[in-house]
C-alpha cells in the first residue's frame, strides 16, 4: 500500500490543510485540496505560492521542482473530486461533530483501497473510525504548525487501525521529511496531553492576575528556555483550537484539572481567536479576518 500513494487529498485549506498539501507538493506527490470556503481556498493558494517561491529562493527546492509542484496542486469545493486519493488528510475545524460527519462522507466517496487521516489535535480516533466502514483504515497524522518546517508528525492509532496502515502512513510521514511518534489514542495523545494544560495554565496565571502577558512569556521563554512564551505560542495555534483540546481532555480524562480557563473561554466568545484574527492575547498588526462563528464540541 506504502508505495502506491501518488495522490493525497486534503479537506480544510487553513492553515495546517494548505501546509500539509504543500508538504505533499514538494515531496513529488500530486495534491487536491478541498475546502468549503473559496475565500480559504484563495488564501491557501496564495500561502503555498509564496512558500514554494521562498524556498526556491533560499534553493532549498529546485525551480524545476517548484514550478512542478504548482502543476500537481488542484484546488476544489467538491469533495467528491478526492475519488482518486490514495489517501485523504482531514484539517477541518476541531469538532467532533463536524468531523464525524466528514468521515462518513469520505466513506462514501473514496476509493476501497483509501487511507482516511485525521490531523485533529485531541479528538478520538476509534470515534471517527466508527463513522465510516473501514476503521481499520482510519489513523490519526498529527502534524504540527506550520507543517512545512516543523519536524514532528504525531500518528495516532485508533483501535482497530492496522499494521499496514501504521506502516504506509509512517512511511508517507518520512517521505515527507518528519520524524514519526506514535501515540495510542487518549485525549490530546502526547504533545497536547502536556502542552496544552501548561497553555491553560499560562491563561490562569494571566486570568488571577499573577503576572503580565509580557513577564509570563518571557518567563517561560528564558526561564526555561522555550522558542515561545505559552500565550503568544496560543495565539500562534488560535485560542479556538486550544480551547477545543481543553474541552476534550476535560470531557475525556474527567479531571477537573482540565478545566478550561475562563478568560481562555471569553476570548473565544469574544472572536478574539489570535494571530489568524489579527488579535487573541496580544493584538498584532494587520486588518483582522472576517469573524465567523466557532462551532463548539
Ligand atoms: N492550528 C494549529 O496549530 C494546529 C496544529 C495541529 C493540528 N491542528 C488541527 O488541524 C485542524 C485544522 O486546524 P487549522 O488551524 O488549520 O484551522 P483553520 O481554521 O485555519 O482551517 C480550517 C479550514 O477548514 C475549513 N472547513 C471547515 N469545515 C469544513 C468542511 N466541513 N469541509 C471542508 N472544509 C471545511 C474552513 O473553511 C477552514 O479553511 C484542526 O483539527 C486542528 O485541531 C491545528
Amino acid at each position: 500500500m506504502g508505495s502506491t500513494i501518488q495522490v493525497v487529498g486534503v479537506v480544510g485549506g487553513g492553515q495546517m490543510g494548505s501546509g500539509i498539501a504543500q508538504l505533499a507538493l514538494t515531496a513529488g506527490l500530486d495534491a487536491i485540496l478541498v475546502d468549503s470556503d473559496p475565500d480559504a481556498l484563495s488564501r491557501a493558494i496564495t500561502s503555498i505560492n509564496d512558500s514554494i517561491t521562498r524556498l526556491i529562493t533560499k534553493g532549498s527546492l529546485s525551480q524545476s521542482l517548484g514550478s512542478d509542484a504548482l502543476r500537481r496542486l488542484r484546488c476544489t469545493l467538491n469533495l467528491e473530486d478526492l475519488q482518486s486519493a490514495d489517501v485523504i488528510i482531514e484539517a477541518i475545524v476541531e469538532s467532533e461533530v463536524v468531523k464525524t460527519k466528514l468521515f462518513s462522507e469520505l466513506d462514501k466517496i473514496a476509493k476501497d483501497s483509501a487511507i482516511l487521516a485525521s490531523n485533529t489535535s485531541s479528538i478520538s480516533i476509534t470515534r471517527l473510525a466508527s463513522a465510516t466502514s473501514r476503521p481499520c483504515q482510519v489513523i490519526g497524522m498529527h502534524f504540527m504548525n506550520p507543517p512545512p518546517i516543523m519536524k514532528l508528525v504525531e500518528i495516532v492509532r485508533g483501535a482497530d487501525t492496522s499494521d499496514a496502515v501504521f506502516a504506509t502512513v509512517k512511511t508517507l510521514a518520512e517521505r515527507f521529511g518528519k520524524t514519526v511518534i506514535c501515540s495510542q489514542d487518549y485525549p490530546g495523545f502526547i504533545v497536547n496531553r502536556i502542552l496544552m494544560p501548561m497553555i491553560n495554565e499560562a491563561f490562569f496565571a494571566l486570568y488571577t492576575g499573577v503576572a503580565t502577558k509580557e513577564d509570563i512569556d518571557t518567563g517561560m521563554k528564558l526561564g526555561t528556555n522555550h522558542p515561545m512564551g505559552p500565550l503568544q505560542l496560543a495565539d500562534f495555534i488560535g485560542l479556538d483550537v486550544c480551547l477545543s483540546i481543553m474541552k476534550v481532555l476535560h470531557a475525556g480524562l474527567g479531571d477537573s484539572k482540565y478545566r478550561p480557563c475562563p478568560l481562555l473561554v471569553q476570548y473565544v466568545d469574544a472572536g478574539r481567536l489570535g494571530r489568524k484574527r489579527g488579535i487573541g492575547v496580544y493584538s498584532y498588526n494587520r486588518a483582522p479576518e472576517k469573524a465567523k462563528p466557532s462551532p463548539r464540541l
